[in-house]
């Protein structure tokens, strides 16, 4: 791939997106340790292994296989998965589902991360991964039967150019399925999962989102509800969090406390926290959708 089409669709809202999931994600090395402490040895590690490590979505596995199941992802499928993080979505629709997959990463320390993860697995085969912008998707019209984003489309402004990238690579009768956060009613509380301030942030209304499928010629499905999910996500993280950090810190008042790991993990409360109550009072809306491509 030419430098100018790697390079094109990297906004500075890109640029600040992917260095985020850069800096928070497990690296290959860290996850073998943790197989390790399972008493998994790499040779021996499997798709479903990787998975306690690869979701980055509320809902983790569960939420995958109901966008999987939602799409009628199955065999032969060719399916682009879009912003598709560390590949356990990727790999998930191909080790499942028997689909061909491909995946689409705008951090090119995650596409790395994603593809050695598949190669541990045995999975580069049915998925390959591409590092490049969902703004500018290096693949040729109508070349897949389902397209899928997962906690992508909220850390991006230019939904106009973002939906018709989309639209370009589903066949006809093909589908996109979206297991998305939308903007509800209410205050928001920062920071968030994906944007530690405003401007790495990009929300909408699902009646927006909506509005824009119709245009491009999609009928849009019905909107399942996953915020119930999300809030119970965010919930049990900040109680683990609570209790990781009671234990590192002998239970000395937190707030006077200042070991990195310690911070690292105040940080994560806070993030776990704000999401627990925007999806709480409905600032914060969570959905998975499935539109079909009418021609
Ligand atoms: C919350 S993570 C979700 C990852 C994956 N879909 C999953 O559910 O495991 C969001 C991902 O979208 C990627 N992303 C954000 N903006 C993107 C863009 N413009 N093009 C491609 N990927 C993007 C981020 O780098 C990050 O890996």
């Amino acid at each position: 791939m030419s430098e100018q089409a790697k390079s094109d669709g990297f906004t500075d809202q890109g640029r600040k997106v992917a260095a985020h999931w850069s800096k928070i994600v497990i690296s290959y090395d860290a996850a073998l340790e943790a197989l390790n402490a399972k008493g998994i040895s790499a040779q021996a590690a499997s798709a479903n292994d990787l998975h306690a490590f690869d979701m980055m979505h509320m809902g983790g596995l569960s939420a995958t296989d109901a966008v999987a199941s939602a799409a009628d992802v199955h065999e032969g499928l060719r399916v682009l998965d879009v912003g598709c993080g560390l590949g356990g979505p990727a790999r998930r629709f191909a080790d499942k589902f028997g689909a061909n997959v491909w995946g689409l990463e705008l951090s090119e320390t995650l596409f790395e991360t994603a593809r050695k993860f598949t190669a541990l697995v045995g999975l580069s085969e049915k998925v390959q991964f591409a590092n490049g912008s969902a703004l500018a998707l290096p693949f040729d019209d109508a070349m897949f039967d389902v397209v899928v984003m997962q906690h992508v489309a909220m850390q991006i402004s230019e939904k106009d150019r973002l939906f018709a990238e989309l639209s370009r690579v589903i066949r006809p009768g093909g589908k996109l399925a979206m297991h998305e956060i939308f903007s509800g009613d209410g205050e928001l509380l920062y920071p968030l999962a994906w944007a530690s301030e405003p401007s790495m942030s990009a929300l909408e209304p699902f009646a927006e989102c909506t509005a824009r499928l119709s245009d491009l010629g999609f009928e849009v499905g019905g909107f399942e509800d996953h915020s119930d999910d999300g809030r119970q996500h965010h919930e049990t993280t900040a109680k683990n969090l609570r209790e990781a950090l009671s234990k590192a810190s002998g239970g000395q008042d937190l707030t006077t406390w200042s070991s990195t790991d310690a911070s690292v993990i105040a940080g994560r409360l806070k993030v776990a926290d704000a999401m627990a109550s925007n999806l709480r009072t409905g600032s914060l809306k969570v959905g998975l959708v499935v539109s079909t491509k009418l021609n």
